[in-house]
């Protein structure tokens, strides 16, 4: 399913469905926020609307905890995501070379999806695999020692 073609419909369903699978307490928004972010590319007007029936909590609550964790998306999001390590060891080992290659092959800022919708770009702080810095992820990819002329080529896997 792509950003594109969800209906209205098919997101109030959908977050009803998430919903049932995972609990309407509080304690499950998060788990629920990130189940429609992966489901749908990210949290609509209208499953936050919906999420706030089925939780009986306010709008603007839900608005506040999908718009804090960098892993939760209130805006369309492109369909591949990729995050790039910025903390410092990475940084130091060729990290901000790498940044500006990646950033130069988009050719968009982090947070910004690229106009064909195919890519994403966020910053993260540490992957936990520092050993191999610097270090990018692609959705679920993870990629290490990377070097800045290797960047096209590893953009040129995703369809
Ligand atoms: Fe980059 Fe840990 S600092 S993965």
């Amino acid at each position: 399913m792509t950003v594109d073609t969800i209906t209205e419909q098919e997101t109030i369903d959908g977050v009803r469905q998430i919903v049932e699978k995972i609990g309407s307490t509080r304690a499950n928004l998060i788990p629920i926020l990130q189940a429609v972010t992966n489901n749908f590319g990210y949290i609509s007007e209208t499953a936050i609307k919906e999420i706030s029936t089925r939780l009986n909590l306010p709008n603007n609550e839900i608005f506040s905890v999908a718009t804090f964790y960098r892993m939760l998306s209130t805006q369309p999001r492109g369909k591949h995501i990729i995050q790039f390590c910025e903390s410092a060891p990475c940084h130091v080992v060729g990290g901000r070379e790498v940044w500006l290659a990646l950033k130069s092959a988009l050719n968009i800022e982090p947070g910004e999806t690229t106009p064909d919708k195919k890519w994403t770009l966020l910053t993260t702080s540490c992957l936990g695999v520092c050993g191999i810095g610097p270090v990018l992820m692609i959705d679920t990819d993870i990629y290490g020692n990377v070097k800045p002329e290797q960047v096209k080529t590893i953009l040129s896997r995703y369809d």
